[in-house]
């Protein structure tokens, strides 16, 4: 088994409102995106990353690879005009002997070694699986005008998150599927249901959550304190 991680970092976090990409951003005085790195340079189960970054930005990330140490790094790669099409590109850059792929938002730093591992170790019998919670809220469809059609039974639901593992070959499939058939998907897994292919989901942690709007820093830092506390 190889399984290198894919970490997509060349968003513009536009929800975020900050004048810079968010994982540029600091949480206890660190980059989002190197706390992210930091957890994949602890997994055993991860022989090697491939960051996908924007070109102007892949000097900063560098200097920052540098300066915090990060040694997994085989190659930063360009981003594209979608997370989508930022993921392809690393896809048809794996290494020859990649047997498995682990897809990671460089936006969720909360993820710890050990729940990479679990997943990865779950790729020996699985082709796929995907992390994710039970839905805490209530889910309902709603038309453009505001009206509710219908309550989704939430006993069925789950919040999808990343790590997402792959066989190589699967997810390979699936991403030369969607290109053909100009599929677009809002997770790695959909690209795999589209070529119908199996995902499994494992439970994953509400703590993984992805910094994407401004209040997410105040989570994010509640979250390492608590951390920090019950160690
Ligand atoms: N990402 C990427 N390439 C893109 C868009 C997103 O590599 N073209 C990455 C982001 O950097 C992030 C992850 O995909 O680590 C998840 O995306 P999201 O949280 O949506 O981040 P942004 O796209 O940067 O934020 P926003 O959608 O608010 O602009
Ligand atoms: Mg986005």
């Amino acid at each position: 088994m190889k399984t290198i991680a894919i970490i997509p970092a060349a968003g513009s976090g536009t929800r975020m409102g900050a004048e810079t990409n968010k994982l540029f951003l600091h949480l206890d005085k660190k980059p989002i995106l190197i706390h992210t790195l930091e957890v994949f340079e602890a997994s055993q189960a991860i022989d090697g990353v491939l960051l996908v970054v924007k070109p102007e930005e892949e000097l900063e990330i560098l200097a920052l690879l540098k300066e915090h140490k990060i040694q997994k790094v085989i190659k930063c790669l360009a981003g594209g005009a979608e997370r989508q099409d930022s993921i392809q590109n690393a896809i048809a850059a794996l290494p020859k002997d990649a047997t498995h792929v682990v897809v990671h938002d460089g936006a969720r730093p909360f993820i710890k070694p050990s729940q990479v591992n679990d997943l990865v170790d779950q790729l020996k019998e699985k082709s796929s699986v995907i992390m994710a919670v039970p839905a805490k809220d209530t889910v309902k469809r709603v038309s453009p005008t505001g009206l509710v059609n219908e309550t989704l039974d939430r006993s069925e639901l789950w919040q999808i998150q990343t790590p997402q593992g792959f066989e190589r070959e699967a997810i390979e499939r699936a991403y030369e599927l969607a290109r053909t058939h100009r599929y677009r998907g809002t997770d790695d897994a959909s690209l795999m249901e589209n070529a119908g292919l199996p995902v499994h989901v494992t439970l994953g942690d509400y703590q993984n959550i992805k910094v994407t709007t401004e209040v997410d820093l105040v989570f994010g830092e509640a979250i390492l304190k608590h951390r920090q506390g019950s160690k």
